[in-house]
């Protein structure tokens, strides 16, 4: 192993060392208020190469880079569209990223290889302290292997990432659950490439032309030029074959009795009914916001329970539940019973 990787929680001290470590060119482990990050320096490239290895990440897949204060989105961006100033005002600091022209001093690995980059302005304290302590924007993706659940706690990103950077810092459990509204502008419009916290209804008081790219519902063809290219790869997989059952708690229960083998773990919404039975079942909890909250984290715990088939109840496609929804079918590799 490269590295005896440290967990530290997170205080001044801390925050300290990782930014040393930052500025020396390595990879620290952030927890941020949507999932833990992978920082590293964003204008230094080699520190970025070593983002791309500890995850295993194909290198086409852009980075997004996170700021603490407004005046660094000039370092980042070339241009700044009115409307990107209003989501800053409405939204920032808090889990939504914007894809915007970038400036000459962001490296090509970071954007990957695209000349546009994502950034966004991050609310979680110590994620905050970290880029304002290394004194420069930090380039973040979700700190968990390429292919696997995003880390909602400093444990998930220990597992992945254990031996292949040098410290994690240690800020509790992840707020959202969900990784940022990954979105871009077009004229007098807002275009949502990746959905999260941030909503559509959301974004709408900003531009009421507020559009979801395809790639959000749909799988995208490996070989098409897509707007995130992030939507392209297999993502949020566990081990165990995911499978989405589209229908009423009575109907998905008689499905998954019928059809359950051995080895099969239930994701549900609430009480269904599932309790009265010996099926495994993992609750992620009534609302959209306590889906997003749990869905990695019971991705992740379906594989320790050794699953080999789990069955999840359709989420909702309005407000957060698109965000649950558009992790839970890449999580599926879009395998959809309807009832
Ligand atoms: O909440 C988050 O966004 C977390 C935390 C750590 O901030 N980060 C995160 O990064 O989810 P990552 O790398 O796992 O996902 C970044 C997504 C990918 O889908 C990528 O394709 C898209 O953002 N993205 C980044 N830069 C882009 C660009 N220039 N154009 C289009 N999509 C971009
Ligand atoms: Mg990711």
């Amino acid at each position: 192993m490269a590295f005896e990787t440290q967990m530290l929680s997170s205080n001044d001290e801390s925050i300290e060392l990782a930014a040393k470590l930052i500025q020396q060119g390595e990879v620290v482990a952030m927890p941020t208020e949507t999932v833990y990050g992978l920082a590293a320096n964003a204008f230094d490239e080699h520190a970025v190469a070593k983002i791309f290895r500890a995850k295993e990440r194909p290198a086409d897949n852009p980075l997004i880079v996170h700021i603490s204060e407004l005046t660094q989105m000039t370092d980042v961006a070339s241009q700044i569209p009115t409307l990107a100033l209003s989501c800053a005002k409405a939204f920032w600091p808090g889990p939504l990223t914007m894809v915007l022209p970038k400036t000459p001093r962001i490296p090509s690995i970071t954007s990957g290889g695209l000349e546009t980059v994502g950034i966004r302005m991050p609310s979680h304290p110590t994620a905050r302290a970290l880029i304002d302590a290394a004194e420069v924007p930090l380039a973040a993706p979700s700190a968990n292997l390429s292919g696997s659940p995003s880390p909602t706690c400093a444990e998930h990103v220990l597992k992945d990432m254990n031996g292949r950077i040098p410290l994690i810092l240690d800020g509790g459990v992840s707020d959202a659950g969900v990784e940022s509204t990954v979105i871009c502008f077009e004229p007098e419009a807002i275009k949502i490439l990746r959905p999260g916290a941030i909503t559509a209804q959301m974004l709408a008081s900003v531009t009421p032309d507020v559009r979801i790219d395809k790639g959000v519902l749909h799988a995208v063809d490996n070989s098409q030029v897509v707007a995130s290219p992030g939507m392209k790869y297999k993502h949020y997989s566990p081990k165990a074959n995911v499978i989405i059952v589209d229908g009423s708690p009575e109907q998905f229960k008689d499905y998954v009795l019928s059809s359950g083998t051995p080895g099969t773990l239930c994701l549900i919404f609430g009480d269904e009914g599932m309790d009265n039975t010996e099926m495994p079942c993992i609750d992620l909890g009534l609302s959209s916001e306590e889906q997003a909250h749990n869905l990695f984290d019971a991705l992740r715990e379906a594989d320790e329970r050794g699953a080999k088939t789990v069955y999840a109840r359709c989420p909702k496609l309005d407000g957060v539940g698109l965000a649950v929804y558009n992790r839970l079918i890449r999580a599926a590799a879009f395998e959809v019973v309807k009832l």
